[in-house]
């Protein structure tokens, strides 16, 4: 029996909740579980379309009113505002979209009181709406809908692409799934999706590009772990990781989970004896139920990968995988509350984090490994700029000729990259350092 869709006044309120709590600095992953069930798919849709418009949407509510209401009446207000205020990309008609916002205020006691001053706003603005979009076009933060101080450094880090990364941010991004060749190889796979009728192309080396998104439990081979969901971009970690190695080699992943890319390095090398380590004992779960569905074999630990006296038994690494925690400027187009919920500090403290990982491991490399450093971010503090101080102070380390910088969507790379030209990918920086064979033995007692 299926079920009629609940109104979308409703919606629209789950929605406006979950801009609300991005704007308390809650993350979309936490508020969304707490949506009722019926409302989550529709509520997280409007939700992350509203947060790729928020900045035009607060800009149009401050010419509308220039105080604004209470926190729950003004998420409301900007919420249909971010909705409707580009006719031709809005979900719904925008006079219902209008009409849905007003109905929500009333059907909450804590935005009835504004129900009439949002219902004033909303209705001036489908009046007098291309004139005021006008009116805003002149804010940086209203046009990008980002962080005026996201725009500066992206300008200051890119002064060719800063414009195109912002579009990609604010796109919808593609599904890409990552075959897992341990099981099935991508031809037969490419079958079995064309049975369910999704049409896919292929995508650098083992990836399947879908005609558009579905959820996962839509498409046919997910518990059977024939694929996982991975961007096309994050797809090149393990070839990195594992090229040249021998089938046995002892490899550390770092910052494992959810585990996506130790996955997939045991299903290039499953003899490998792989090591996956993540600060977080909940997001070790994660690795675990991962490397079970995709029949992967590592040993997964809860610890600081710095701290190694603390999980190190002293012998070292044929190769290591440093995905570091990071901005993730790279993956907004997926996470479209990341750039409302940073603040610019955020950017040096996470260098500085991404400096003491590095310095801490590569100790534990052996002489001629390679240690594969990677973060989803644009920011060129996160990645090149992290690389050349490291190799300004570390002679035993050589840069080997890699990625570099991947923009988001199709955009320009700042290095070679092996595979994936074609493809539409999230930001990333990818740089693979070689320990030097000459260099000092690493230290063999914990
Ligand atoms: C970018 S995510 C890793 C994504 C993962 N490699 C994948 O492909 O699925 C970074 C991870 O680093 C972990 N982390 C942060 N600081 C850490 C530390 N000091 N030691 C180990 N893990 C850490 C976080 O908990 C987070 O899960």
């Amino acid at each position: 029996m299926t079920h009629p869709a609940p109104p979308l006044w409703r919606q629209l309120q789950a929605a406006a909740a979950i801009v609300a709590g991005v704007r308390r600095g809650e993350s979309t992953a936490t508020t969304l579980p707490r949506v009722a069930q019926d409302l989550r798919a529709g509520a997280q849709a409007l939700a992350f379309h509203a947060l790729r418009h928020l900045g035009r949407a607060e800009a149009l509510r401050r010419l509308l009113a220039r105080r604004a209401p209470p926190p729950d009446a003004d998420a409301l207000l900007c919420t249909a505002l971010a909705l409707s205020w580009r006719e031709e990309a809005a979900p719904y008609p925008p006079f219902t979209l209008v009409d849905q916002a007003v109905e929500a205020a009333k059907r909450s006691a804590e935005t009835r009181p504004q129900q009439a001053f949002i219902n004033a706003c909303l209705r001036r603005f489908l009046r007098e709406r291309d004139a005021l979009v006008a009116a805003t076009d002149a804010d940086p933060v209203a046009r990008w809908n980002h962080p005026r101080w996201w725009i500066a450094r992206l300008r200051h880090d890119w002064p060719d692409a800063w414009e195109a990364i912002l579009e990609a941010n604010n796109a919808q991004p593609p599904l890409t799934l990552r075959v897992n060749t341990h099981r099935i190889s991508r031809g037969p796979l490419q079958e079995l999706l064309a049975v369910a009728h999704i049409a896919s192309t292929p995508v650098g080396r083992y990836g399947l590009l879908l005609d558009r998104s579905r959820p996962v439990d839509a498409i046919p081979g997910f518990a059977d772990g024939l694929w996982s969901v991975q961007d096309a971009g994050a797809q090149l970690a393990a070839g990195l990781v594992t090229a040249g190695l021998p089938p046995t080699a002892r490899i550390l992943d770092a910052c494992a989970a959810p585990g996506g890319k130790t996955a997939h390095i045991g299903e290039l090398l499953p003899k490998a004896r792989l090591l996956a380590l993540d600060v977080d004992p909940r997001r070790c779960e994660r690795i675990h139920q991962n490397l079970q569905r995709l029949g992967v074999h590592a040993e997964v630990r809860a610890a600081d990968a710095a701290d190694t006296r603390g999980w190190w038994d002293g012998e070292p690494f044929d190769a290591i995988l440093l995905d570091a925690p990071c901005t993730a400027s790279g993956i907004v187009r997926r996470h479209p509350d990341v750039r409302w919920l940073r603040r610019e500090s955020d950017v040096e403290q996470l260098a500085a984090e991404q400096k003491r990982l590095l310095t801490a491991l590569w100790p534990l490399l052996k002489p001629g490994g390679h240690l594969v450093y990677c973060t989803c971010s644009v920011f060129r503090a996160e990645g090149a700029d992290q690389m050349a101080a490291f190799l300004a102070h570390n002679s035993a380390a050589v840069l080997q000729p890699g990625p570099g910088h991947l923009m988001p969507g199709r955009g320009e790379v700042g290095g070679t990259l092996p595979d994936n030209q074609e493809s539409d990918h999230d930001g990333f920086f990818y740089a693979v350092l070689q320990k030097s064979a000459l260099d000092a033995p690493a230290r063999q007692e914990p």
